[in-house]
């Protein structure tokens, strides 16, 4: 009698729990399980990385306004866009190009500004280049940037030799005619240089290349891309668009481990031939981008598939070093300068696509957004002395706690939104949530999105333990009342992280409610 009671007791007590656990449950719109007990997988800070190219008004008028600018400045660069990049703790940056870059010829832009050789930039607009930005120029940028540069090399119009005398002249401390015309020009110590690209974009802009013979190519010129002194170049391959997966397989299996990195582009466009307004678009629109944008996935994992048949101890990395939004350009610029806004709607994809390379990283090593300035999904906009920070500009700001941290494992459990392009091969629709979780010094990390355009989400972060967590130390949120807004030259700005004092820190762990379209960003212990 007594055991039928206890049992009796037991399946109540059971029923009761799985009752109140279904209300609990239901009670939310998405729930985050984190394994706090760690992967040791660090999250590389070259997830953040940068693109300038000489493109538009990215360095002319960006990043550079020479010294003699009325616009404020530091030894040519503009004060205001240093100190907002400072901000974002930069790791790397990538230069001069894109496309530009298989038509640079780096000794143009070497010795007395004045003497400088111009030509017209025959990639973006015919617009006037008078190389006042050059190798010094760029280097001396990412020592103030606390950055390390990434040179992309001339293959498609340079020579090998011209290559190799790049590599000698910015990191060789030897005797030899190359350093000391780099000491001739004012720069005694050799700089240090890491990542260094063999071309871009090999298949179209940088040689209309087949994979056969650029992988022939890229061993050639690898060959004479020397390690001076200290200095130890890590070696980046031009990879391929989106799905080519015959260029991955084919460089995988003639290059493999000559080369430290093979790059990938994907950019978030769903018709190249009409790309659409950055600032005035339909909800669908805005659903459609985010599922182009997170078909990135399945490519990229099959681009990893090939790599692991090649190099199953990934020695050789994937840089996806060009992706981002790319949309038509602002009305009455030029087209051939990619000037476009940045809305709520960049700021989603943004954080959708760090998330997504988050969870890759044991391949993929670095990423670098097109582009820093002015060009494409930037983090700021110039207009003569003004200045704006895009939204975009924010989700790095705000993000960039995940740099080095360890990251966590979890699963995001939510519902779906369909979209047109979800129908699309390779494409699907749109978790309502999305997540990042990784911890640092003992601090952990959670990025969570809220794509719904129209409907707030309750979520729960649970933990594997009961007070995993036992305090919320800050939140900031990145909201707006219309996913179209954007900050604009002359007026406030309308997108920008406020505090948020929404979590709550409960027995299931920390609860919170995301306003429709929003991205939040808060630190527990
Ligand atoms: O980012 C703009 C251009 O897009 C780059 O120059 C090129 O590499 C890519 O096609």
């Amino acid at each position: 009698m007594r055991t039928t009671t206890r049992n009796e007791m037991k399946r109540l007590f059971l029923l009761l729990s799985a009752i109140l656990l279904g209300i609990g449950a239901s009670a939310q719109d998405a729930t985050v399980r984190v394994h706090e007990g760690g992967t040791g997988t660090l999250i590389p800070k070259e997830i953040y990385g940068q693109f300038s190219e000489h493109l538009g008004s990215c360095i002319y008028g960006g990043l550079w306004v020479g010294k003699d600018s009325p616009i404020p400045n530091e030894d040519g660069y503009r004060l205001d866009v240093l100190e907002a990049l400072k901000k974002l703790q930069v790791p790397v940056l990538r230069w001069p190009g894109g496309c530009f870059a298989d038509d640079y010829h780096w000794m143009d832009g070497i010795g007395p500004q004045a003497q400088r050789a111009y030509i017209s930039n025959n990639n973006w607009g015919g617009t006037l280049e008078d190389n006042s930005f050059g190798t010094h120029e760029f280097l001396n940028l990412c020592e103030k940037l606390g950055c390390e540069p990434y040179i992309s090399g001339n293959v498609g119009s340079g020579s090998v030799e011209e290559m190799a005398k790049w590599v000698e002249y910015m990191t060789s401390d030897a005797k030899s005619t190359m350093a000391d015309l780099r000491r001739a020009n004012g720069r005694e110590e050799p700089w240090k240089v890491k990542y260094f690209g063999v071309g871009n974009e090999a298949w179209g802009c940088g040689g209309n290349m087949t994979a056969q013979y650029y992988g022939d190519v890229y061993r050639r010129y690898a060959t004479y891309l020397r390690n001076y002194g200290g200095n130890r170049l890590y070696k980046v391959a031009s990879g391929a668009s989106d799905g080519d997966y015959v260029w991955t397989e084919t460089l995988m299996k003639n290059v493999g481990n000559r080369m430290n990195g093979l790059s990938l582009h994907y950019y978030s466009v769903i018709n190249w031939n009409d790309k659409g307004s950055a600032t005035d678009f339909t909800d669908t629109q805005y659903y459609d981008i985010l599922s182009k944008t997170l078909g990135i996935e399945p490519i990229l994992r099959r681009h990893i598939e090939i790599m692991d048949r090649y190099d199953p101890q990934r020695r050789v990395a994937l840089l996806v070093d060009e992706w981002g939004t790319w949309f038509n350009v602002e009305p009455g610029t030029n087209p051939g300068h990619l000037f476009q806004q940045s809305t709520m709607r960049d700021a989603v994809v943004a954080a959708l696509n760090l998330d997504l390379f988050h969870k890759y990283t044991d391949r993929v090593k670095m990423a670098n957004i097109a582009q820093i300035v002015n060009v494409l999904q930037s983090m700021i906009l110039t207009r003569g002395a003004e200045m704006v920070l895009t939204p975009t500009y924010h989700v790095f700001e705000m993000y960039k706690v995940h740099q080095d941290a360890e990251y966590l494992a979890s699963e995001t459990i939510c519902g779906h939104i369909d979209t047109p392009q979800a129908k699309r091969p390779g494409y699907g629709p749109v978790p309502e949530v999305d997540a990042t979780v990784s911890r640092k010094d003992g601090v952990l990390n959670v990025s969570l999105v809220n794509t719904d355009l129209h409907r707030e989400k309750k979520v729960l972060v649970s933990f594997d333990k009961e007070g995993a967590v036992s305090k919320v130390l800050s939140a900031r949120i990145l909201t707006s009342g219309d996913v179209r807004d954007h900050n604009d030259f002359g007026a406030a700005p309308k997108v920008a992280p406020k505090a948020f004092n929404g979590c709550r820190l409960t027995r299931k762990g920390i609860e919170v409610t995301l306003p429709p379209c929003s991205i939040l960003v808060l630190s527990a212990q």
